[in-house]
Order: structure tokens, then C-alpha cells, then sequence
């Protein structure tokens, strides 16, 4: 089955089984492998990108149910060769370490901030609370999440 979809700004319409998974589909038909596979059963949120604007868990979704969609991945953060400033922040302030959750991380931060400029820390423990860290116990996260914030306000003042 052809599923049309618009993926990271490019129109990709892959040939698939339409019950593949939507994760599945991204990482070995897309080769977009910035999408992770932790859980496997939406309990994780590492398969996390953004569908029509919401964050899904790209594991739980067959592809026929988003046909004629539009997706984010974790690829399609960085804009001409220059990281999202949420990919800034969490190199400087440590919110990766080995990294399997980091794109999940990434793409429910940007959902976030898409929707709400100026999120308080309760808001972005919120906003991350599908997306499960083994290994930073969160605060770095929160932080870099912070960080970016602020430093897409200070380059709106700019502007
Ligand atoms: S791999 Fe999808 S939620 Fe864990
Ligand atoms: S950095 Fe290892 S799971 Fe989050």
C-alpha cells in the first residue's frame, strides 16, 4: 500500500504493508533511524514524534492511520546545518548520556515549546512525563529544556 506522507518538509510515499508500524516504516523504509526503539508498547516514549502537531508514540500506530500526514522526527529538528537550539541546549547542560531517549526527549520538548513559549518547570516535567531517562535522572533534561527557552527568547528579542 502507498502511504502519502510529508515527512520533515519532504514528500515521501513508501510502498508498505499498511499494519507496519509508523516507527517501522520511519527507521527501514525512511531510513530515518533517529527514532528509537526502547519499549515497543507505548511505555517508553523513545519512538516519540510529532503527527498533525501532537506527539505520538510512532510504535503503537499502523501506517495506514496516517495517511496523508505530516511528521516531525528528531531529523527534522536542525535547520540548515545548524541544530535546533533544544539539540543546543542539551549538549551544554548534559541531558544526554547514552542517548536511546534523547530523540523522544527532543521531539516532546519541541512539541512543548511549539505550543508554549515560556513553559514553567512543572510544565516541562509535564510535557515529558511519557518519555522515561535511565540514566540522568531528569534534571539535565529539564534544564537544557529551560535553556532552550530562553535562548529562543533571547533570539526573538533580537530579531
Ligand atoms: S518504543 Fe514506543 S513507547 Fe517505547
Ligand atoms: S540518556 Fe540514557 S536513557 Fe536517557
Amino acid at each position: 500500500m502507498k502511504i502519502s506522507l510529508r515527512v520533515n518538509g519532504s514528500a515521501r510515499e513508501p510502498d508498505v504493508p499498511p499494519m507496519m508500524r509508523l516507527l517501522d516504516v520511519l527507521r527501514e523504509e525512511l531510513r530515518l533511524t533517529g527514532t528509537k526503539e526502547g519499549c515497543g508498547e507505548g511505555e517508553c516514549g523513545a519512538c516519540s514524534v510529532i503527527l498533525d502537531g501532537e506527539v505520538i508514540n510512532s510504535c503503537l500506530v499502523p501506517v495506514c492511520q496516517v495517511q496523508g500526514s505530516v511528521i516531525i522526527t528528531v531529523e527534522g529538528l536542525a535547520r540548515d546545518g545548524r541544530l535546533d537550539p533544544l539539540q543546543q541546549a542539551f549538549l551544554e547542560c548534559g541531558g544526554a548520556q547514552c542517548g536511546i531517549c534523547t530523540p523522544g526527549m527532543l521531539i516532546a520538548a519541541r512539541a512543548l515549546l511549539d505550543e508554549n513559549a515560556h513553559p514553567s518547570r512543572e510544565a516541562i516535567k509535564e510535557a515529558i512525563a511519557g518519555n522515561l531517562c535511565r540514566c540522568t535522572g531528569y534534571v539535565k533534561i529539564i534544564d537544557a529544556i529551560e535553556q532552550a527557552a530562553e535562548m529562543m527568547q533571547q533570539s526573538r528579542r533580537k530579531a
